[in-house]
């Protein structure tokens, strides 16, 4: 169970234990080969910088980083805060991690130095503290320059980007290893993410004439990296493709539990808070230790499946902050104890996270980041 991609054994680090039948199986070996299956479509020599902010969206980022980083799936990671970095480094990952989010307050930019993580560099602002905190420790800091091209959240604009790297440029501690852009419409919008792209190749094409392109230009996400080739620049920054959430690429997660009671309700009976579900005939239900508590939403009361027996059974009632009952009478075999996919596969039937987080209204990143702390991820790689 606690192996990891290539049958290195996990560190103590990310071994759990765990009592309460609820968990998280994180296939390591198929999130290896989906990086890996990423590189391939990639010209020769593009490098992969894997995506594990957020927990690895909800996978467990110290075992995911530790994986790509064993099996050689990838160059790079990215955070999204001085705190994701530092739980990759307490777990012995020693991949370069750049941290994506604008590092606030400044502070952080030391923190960040001193756990040798990346900063990102994001505004005129940002690049006097960074080069504040050079000449303070005495140490040379690399850094990667955001630019904005369209998605509106941090980086320089793109007229003032040239400047920003020659004036970063003549702070000698200062070391300009990157620059990059992150699109908004990589998935659907092709003449939004081709204007971004001009931007963003301008001024690049800017900085390579006056001999200051950084060593690392970098743009495209998993959609980007598929669906835009001109965004892949030096090096991609996959995160959905990596865990399966991507059409093509194999799931990572399944998301499992058990029976852990089991009971005939009569005709009228209801269940769950509300009452909002009341059997019409005789049925069997069975109770499940997982709810909203643990990220399974609320909204996917009386919408939802699960995998029981090979079959899927609905679930019945509101879900609860810890418990979902589940129509099982179409499983007669079912008994307590035996094994429930709320995400994953069992015989012949899947339920993927994007079914999931289409009766809830939102994206698989939500429903697979939603996965809360109680949910054990246990690596597997088989
Ligand atoms: C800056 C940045 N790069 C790359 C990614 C990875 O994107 P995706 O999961 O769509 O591949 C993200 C995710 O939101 C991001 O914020």
């Amino acid at each position: 169970m606690a192996t990891l991609a290539d049958g290195v054994a996990a560190p103590s680090a990310v071994r759990r234990r765990f009592f309460r039948p609820t968990w998280a199986e994180v296939d390591l070996a198929a999130l290896v080969a989906n990086l890996r299956r990423l590189r391939a479509k990639m010209p020769a020599g593009t490098r992969v910088m894997f995506v594990v902010k957020a927990n690895a969206y909800g996978h467990g980022a110290a075992q995911c980083a530790l994986a790509a980083e064993i099996a050689r799936a990838a160059e790079w990671l990215g955070v999204s805060s001085v705190e994701e970095g530092l739980v990759l480094r307490e777990a012995g990952v020693r991949l370069p991690i750049l941290v994506l989010g604008s590092l606030y307050p400044f502070e952080s930019v030391l923190a960040a130095v001193a756990h040798d993580l990346t900063p990102v560099v994001a505004s005129l602002e940002s690049a006097r503290r960074v080069a504040e905190v050079a000449l303070r420790l005495r140490r040379s800091i690399s850094v990667h320059v955001k630019v904005d091209t369209g998605m509106g959240r941090i980086g320089v604009r793109p007229e003032a980007a040239p400047a920003l790297v020659r004036q970063l440029a003549e702070i000698r501690v200062v070391r300009v290893q990157g620059i990059y852009t992150h699109l908004a419409c990589g998935e659907d919008a092709a003449a939004f993410t081709s204007r971004q792209l001009q931007a963003f190749r301008r001024v690049v094409g800017i900085l390579s004439r006056e001999g200051l392109r950084p060593p690392l230009v970098h743009a495209a996400n998993s959609a980007g990296a598929l669906r835009h080739p001109s965004s892949r620049f030096d090096m991609i920054r996959p995160g959905l493709a990596a865990y399966g959430l991507y059409p093509g690429f194999d799931p990572v997660l399944s998301l499992k539990s058990k029976i852990v009671f089991l009971k005939m309700v009569p005709k009228g009976a209801t269940v769950s808070y509300g009452a909002t579900w009341r059997a019409r005939r005789p049925r069997r239900v069975a109770t499940l230790p997982i709810g909203y508590g643990d990220g399974y939403s609320r909204a996917l009361s009386n919408r939802a499946e699960v995998l029981i027996g090979g079959r899927r059974c609905p679930v019945i009632g509101q879900v609860t902050m810890d418990q979902t009952m589940v129509d099982v009478t179409g499983v007669p075999s079912a008994q307590v104890g035996e094994d429930a996919v709320l995400i994953g596969r069992q015989g012949r039937e899947r339920i993927e996270a994007a079914e999931l987080a289409r009766l809830c209204g939102t994206i698989p990143y939500e429903t697979a980041t939603a996965l809360s702390s109680r949910v054990p991820r246990v690596g597997a790689t088989a």
